[in-house]
Formats: C-alpha cells, structure tokens, sequence
C-alpha cells in the first residue's frame, strides 16, 4: 500500500508479466466475503482496515494446470487509510502580531475525494484530529523550540523582539499510531528580525564593517589634510597676486 493525503495505491511486484491479475479484498480481519475487483476507490471507506489477496490469473496457466490450479498470490497486509496515509508538507505565511508574536497561517493540502462536488481538503477530513507541529528556532542558534497548536491559525509567542527566527510546520494527527502521527515538514519560513539587526552579523561581518570604517576615517583625514594645504597655497598665492597688482 503506499497512500499519499487519502489517495491510496496497491502495487505489486511480478517476475512474469504475462498475468491479468484478480485483487480480493475485505474489511477488517475477518475474512467474511471477498469480492473480486470492481472498482476499489469507489466503494473505499476511509475508516476500515483492508486487507487484500492479490492473484495471478491466467488462461495460459489455467490451460495448462486445469482450473484447480492454486494461482500464484501475495497477501497485501492490513491497511487503514485513516490512519496510516501520508501527508504531505502544508503550507504557511507568517504574520507579525508584535515583537514578540507572530501568527501562522497554515493551509491544507487537498485530497482527491469529493464530496458533493467539493474537493476535501485534509482538514475536511481529519477534522478535530488534525493538529499542528511547529518547530521554530532563532536564526543562527541550534536550539530548537515545539509547539503543538490546535488551530490553522497558530499564535507562536514568547519571542524575543527583532530577533529573527525560522518555523517549519507539519500535519500532526495523535490519535493515530505514533510511526504514522506526523506528516512531511514543510520548507522553512524565516521572520526578519529588524530593531537589532547586529546581535546576528557574524565575527567576519564584523570585521569587514571595521575595516570599512576605518578605510573611510583615513580617507577623509587624508582628503582634509590635502585640501586644507592646497587652499592654504591658493590663499597665498591670491595675496601675492593681489599685492603685486596695479594701483
Ligand atoms: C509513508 O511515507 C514513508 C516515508 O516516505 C514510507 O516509508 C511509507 O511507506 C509511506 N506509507 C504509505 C502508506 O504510503
Ligand atoms: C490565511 O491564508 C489564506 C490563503 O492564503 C487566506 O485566504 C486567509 O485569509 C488567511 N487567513 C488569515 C487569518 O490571514
């Protein structure tokens, strides 16, 4: 089984490929009345375990083996897609509140199922046990913070002012078995810090802004030097000149 947001996919693997190939399939464990396959996502119920019974057919075998001829078959194991799909990554913005908190707004993936002709998001179906896993961090410090948020529209605060920091979120759903409670994390988002913008320049930062300055003191020391001579000289000479001028 691999299932991905609700949309769920038998596949199997086979050494002759010449087969047509019978799934039988039941609900829950007992193994009541297994049904040939008609059309397996038409009549999935999200909420069921499914076990499947996946059979080689074929004529050629049937031909050569007679009819009671035990086919080649593998046993899929039990499957809930309500508790064991994938999610994939959500999506989110962020928006500042204050200095120290800011709102995530996360939005669902959609789903292939529909319902009145309303494709379902993850959220229409998870509902109430949908929750969110948020991890954020200070931009350039290791320590990681968690927080666990019930809505799409999550308040992380308790940030400190300006600092800029990074979030992921991810689908997180604790009713379901801890291997298959979280979903894929979404790509990082970062908040600018901005009032003290320095608190993150690195050493090497540093040093250029340093070298920079005093590449601009010296210049301008050096440029005030040599003008104040030459407007000096200038001085001079215009007092010559006006004293040898003709009265
Ligand atoms: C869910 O994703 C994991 C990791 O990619 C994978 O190993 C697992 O088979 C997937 N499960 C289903 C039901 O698709
Ligand atoms: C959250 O994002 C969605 C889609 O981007 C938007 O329609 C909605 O208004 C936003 N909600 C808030 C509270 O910002």
């Amino acid at each position: 089984w691999t299932s991905l947001d609700f949309q769920t996919i038998l596949k199997w693997t086979v050494e002759e490929s010449e087969h047509t190939y019978t799934v039988m399939y039941s609900e829950n464990t007992e193994q009541t009345n297994p049904r040939k396959r008609e059309n397996l996502g038409k009549i999935f119920c999200l909420h069921r375990n499914y076990e499947a019974d996946i059979r080689a057919d074929s004529d050629h075998l049937a031909d050569k083996f007679g009819l009671d001829y035990d086919f080649p078959h593998t046993y899929a194991p039990m499957f809930n897609p309500y508790k064991e799909s994938n999610i994939s990554a959500l999506e989110f913005s962020i928006t500042d509140v204050d200095e120290g908190t800011v709102i995530l707004n996360i939005t669902h993936p959609l789903t292939s199922i529909t319902v009145g002709g309303k494709q379902q998001t993850i959220k229409d179906i998870l509902k109430n046990d949908l929750k969110y896993k948020i991890i954020y961090s200070k931009s350039g410090s290791t320590g990681e913070k968690y927080k666990i948020a019930d809505s799409s529209s999550a308040e992380v605060s308790g940030l400190d002012a300006g600092q800029s920091y990074c979030f992921m979120v991810a689908a997180f759903i604790p009713s379901r078995p801890k291997a298959t409670q979280l979903g894929a994390w979404s790509t990082q988002q970062c908040r600018r810090g901005d009032t003290h913008f320095t608190q993150d320049l690195s050493l090497g930062a540093w040093v250029g802004i340093i070298f920079i300055l005093i590449t601009v003191i010296i210049v301008f020391i050096t440029t005030t030097i040599l003008c104040c001579r030459r407007n000096h000289k200038r001085h001079k000479n215009i007092q010559t000149a006006e004293s040898s001028a003709p009265i």
